[in-house]
């Protein structure tokens, strides 16, 4: 059922799950008047293609390239976007992954729209509301699509002189920054402020920093970090979440490190030497300064457990080790219930062996405390958090976005294994 569902292959999720008692999604649009600012047409195809470094690839593109073009947008711009499948068998769709867009916009195949078939299209409007790096990609039958290619970048801010965007991906096992294996180069003068946009599009997390300059960790999922200070250590960036590395370039270059020896990316005006990044991490529990939140978790009128786990059993008929939320496995995963205007607590733990970067839709989160650690450093807002085996995570957040929003594991093969809850308005 192509309406039904991003669950690859997995479970479909019954429709009475997804009734809801107030305004339904479809309501829940962008404007539907106004000239947009940025108006582009998105064409996805599922093709063999050619890397920016020769490689063929079976898989799919955005207006014939993978990743797909840079959609540049300025806070307060109006986007509009055609979404055009012209062979993707499966269907397919847009999700603006960060982007905290209205519900009906949010581009979710079986929760707020269905999959656009072969020969379809779909229309997104929505407003850039929060400067930033974010990343669209196919939200049905993710696992596949994504893997395959079907994504882009999409950064909110004007164009500077010293931006890089750096989109990463393992394409058939092989790792490329902007489609390109091995090392490429960006020609930057000494002395300009570089802004190294990262964004993981893969499933794993990956160790990612500047090498050759002390940088400073900018933004984390379209946020800004407060108080950043120059670190030489590598921030672990989760599958699905971008981070911003400042630094200015030096003389002899530097080097954007993306987790393997063979593909790297030199910054400025000569091509270093590799080196390896260090073994330690830059931490943003204790990372930059703290600043005012915005709201009081303190007053929280919602306390929610959320505990993965993994147990053996049955899924639409099938056996496995499935992943559990609260000890449910999909669909039968209750889903969170908040009220608009709520301040919303939770508290994420995982006992099922393996991480877990956990994708809320529609939101961001603010990270309270790690394994009963409290957070000093910045407030570390992120729509997209790591959760280690046997860590514990309390984050808070403001429910200000109406609708019926997806929450699941952004190592997407485990979505398709039904590490998959919502979070719904009543
Ligand atoms: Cu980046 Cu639910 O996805
Ligand atoms: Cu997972």
């Amino acid at each position: 059922e192509m309406g039904y569902a991003d669950y690859g292959g997995g479970p479909s999720m019954p429709m009475e799950h997804m009734q809801h008692s107030g305004t339904s999604v479809a309501d829940l649009t962008g404007p539907k008047t106004g000239i947009p600012n940025v108006n582009v047409t998105l064409t996805a195809r599922k093709q063999k293609f050619q890397l920016a470094s020769g490689e063929t690839v079976d898989g799919f593109t955005v207006n014939g390239t993978s990743p797909g073009p840079l959609i540049r947008a300025r806070v307060g711009d109006l986007i509009q976007v055609t979404f055009v499948n012209e062979s993707v068998p499966d269907g397919a769709t847009l999700h603006w992954h960060g982007i905290d867009v209205p519900n009906a916009e949010d581009g979710v195949a079986g929760v707020t729209q269905d999959a656009v078939p072969v020969g379809g299209k779909h229309m997104y409007r929505f407003k850039a509301t929060a400067a930033g790096t974010y990343w669209y990609h196919s939200h049905q039958v993710s696992a596949d699509e994504v893997k395959g290619g079907l994504f882009g970048p999409i950064v909110i801010a004007p164009a500077s002189p010293g931006e890089v965007v750096a989109t990463i991906h393992t394409y058939d096992g092989k790792r490329t920054i902007n489609g390109r294996t091995g090392t490429g180069r960006v020609d930057l003068p000494a002395g300009t402020t570089a802004r190294v946009r990262v964004i993981n599009t893969d499933n794993a997390i990956l160790r990612v920093g500047l090498v050759g300059m002390p940088f400073k960790v900018v933004a984390v999922d379209g946020r800004d970090i407060h108080g950043p200070t120059p670190t030489t250590a590598a921030y672990p960036l989760a599958a699905g979440g971008r981070v911003d590395l400042e630094a200015g370039v030096p003389a002899g270059g530097m080097r954007l490190d993306a987790g393997t020896s063979s593909t790297s990316l030199a910054i400025g005006p000569a091509d270093p030497p590799k080196a390896e990044l260090p073994a330690d991490n830059v931490d943003l529990l204790t990372y930059g300064t703290p600043a005012p939140l915005g709201f009081d978790p303190a007053k929280a009128n919602r306390n929610f457990e959320y505990r993965i786990g993994r147990s053996a059993g049955f899924l639409d008929g099938i056996p496995g080790l499935w992943w559990t939320i609260n000890g449910h496995k999909f669909p039968d995963v209750p889903m969170f219930m908040v009220a608009e205007g709520d301040i919303v607590k939770m508290k994420i733990s995982n006992t099922s062996s393996q991480a877990h970067p956990m994708h809320l839709h529609g939101h961001h989160v603010v990270v309270l405390s790690r394994n009963g650690v409290a957070a000093t450093g910045s407030p570390w807002w992120t729509d997209t958090l790591e959760v280690g085996n046997k860590e514990t995570y309390e984050i808070a957040f403001v429910a200000d976005n109406p609708g019926l929003w997806m929450d699941h594991c952004h190592n997407l093969p485990h979505a398709s294994q039904g590490l998959v809850t919502h979070l719904m308005y009543e």
